[in-house]
């Protein structure tokens, strides 16, 4: 079974009887790590009560596609239950229609915007995939594989339908997938295959210099960009190890997490795996000195002025830059002002393979959830729009993988995701 931690998955609801497995659906998506919101269709609403899936989602149901209706801002349920169908478009890293009805089917494929979870499907650039479940008959109908075509061609993705015994009591083809089935199909759309085989190392978080047993020297990176890295090259299909200085985010799933405190650890871990890495991303904030001598005891306070010394840390992406051979190597540039020239600057100084530079300050960057980064390699430059940091991460590896592919010379046939 896959994962689905930090993923958004917008779960449709159509009008079916299979809709009654719907609550069984949301369980097994969350306890896959998924935060999951649903949107019901009218039809769905004869099947299923909107009260059992805000019970089991932990969250208000939308299901009128008008803002002002009261059915997309359910009473007491705070100003965020308010979102429009473009919001919930954007906020969506998946959408899953389970189940899908032939009538579901036949208004996606012809692009209509007739309720909230067709206008939400329209306007998102998030995957969408559809379970179908109905009558053996219809799923057969000419009608119905058109309009199965057609979404194929679209980029949706098809989950199922299984064969066996059918409510209306008929044998055959439309059963919809079991719940369980569907969770591990929604955690594939995130498995691209563009790092398959490859050992990713990555540094995230600030680092730690220790002054005395209680006092040290850092700064406020979270490691969150370093962390939603970790878990995009590992979907991806990379191996990855992440060197981590101290952070209050837990250790991503599958990703071998190394803790290190100072810049001096982090040198010596990333130098004990980086051997054989294909690629390096150095996302952490390292310190550039540290103080020149820690004091084994907490240090008294005296006088009115105290002076410290500090002495230069090793600067980490230089030095894999440096190794012969060299991993494809990648560096942050956090910068305040003359984004570009500084970080174009970086990529010479460092002889580094490509840049990652963003603008901090103004609720973008350091400690936000939010971040743009204007990529610079020796090719061109690309503009990645200011977005959540997981999704940021997963464009980032994919435009990684392309340039390592590009300039390693590897090639890679696995299917590339679809964004
Ligand atoms: O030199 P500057 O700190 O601006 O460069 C930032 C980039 O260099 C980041 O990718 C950071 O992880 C890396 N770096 C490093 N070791 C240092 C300082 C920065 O790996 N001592």
């Amino acid at each position: 079974m896959g994962t689905l931690a930090n993923k958004r998955i917008l779960l449709g609801v159509s009008g079916g009887i299979a809709a009654y497995k719907s609550a069984d659906t949301v369980r097994r998506l969350r306890e896959i790590g998924a935060e999951v919101r649903v949107i019901m269709t009218r039809g769905a609403e004869s099947f299923i009560t909107p009260l059992t899936l805000q019970a089991v989602s932990g969250r208000p149901v939308y299901r009128q596609l008008l803002d002002t209706d009261p059915g997309l801002k359910p009473a007491g349920a705070g100003a965020e239950a308010g979102m429009g169908h473009i919001e919930l478009a954007r906020w969506a890293d998946a959408v899953l229609v389970a189940p899908a009805s032939a009538n579901f089917l036949a208004r996606l494929a012809q692009g209509r915007a007739n309720d909230l979870l067709t206008a939400v499907c329209l306007a998102t650039e998030a995957p969408v995939a559809v379970a179908p479940a109905m009558n053996q008959q219809m799923w057969n109908n000419a009608a119905t594989k058109t309009n199965l075509a057609t979404l194929q061609k679209n980029g949706v993705r098809i989950f199922g339908p299984g064969e066996g015994s059918q409510a209306c009591g008929e044998v055959g083809p439309g059963r919809m997938l079991e719940p369980a089935d569907l969770a591990s199909l929604t955690s594939e759309l995130f498995t691209s295959g563009v790092l398959d085989g490859l050992n990713v190392v990555i540094t995230a978080g600030p680092t730690w210099e220790a002054l005395d047993p209680v006092r040290g020297l850092s700064n406020r990176s979270s490691g969150k960009m370093g962390y939603a890295l970790a878990t995009a090259a590992m979907e991806a299909g990379a191996r990855v190890i992440l060197v981590s200085g101290p952070t209050s985010l837990p250790d991503p799933e599958r990703v071998l997490t190394l803790r290190v405190e100072s810049a001096q650890e982090m040198h010596d871990a990333v130098h004990t795996h980086v051997p054989t890495a294909n690629i390096f991303i150095g996302v952490a904030a390292v310190a550039d000195y540290r103080p020149a001598t820690r004091a084994t005891e907490k240090i008294k306070k005296s006088g009115e002025k105290m002076t410290l010394e500090l002495a230069r840390n090793p600067d980490i992406l230089a030095s894999v830059a440096a190794l012969k051979p060299a991993p494809y190597t990648v560096g942050f540039a956090a910068e305040t002002e003359h984004v570009e020239q500084n970080a174009r600057r970086k990529l010479e100084d460092k002889k580094i393979d490509l840049v990652a530079a963003n603008r901090v300050g103004a609720d973008l960057g350091i400690e936000s959830d939010d971040n743009s980064l204007l990529l610079i390699d020796r090719r061109d430059a690309t503009t990645l729009p200011a977005q959540p940091k997981t999704r940021l991460a997963r464009s980032l590896i994919q435009h990684i993988a392309e340039r390592y592919h590009a300039e390693r010379g590897t090639q890679n046939t696995r299917r590339a995701h679809r964004r």
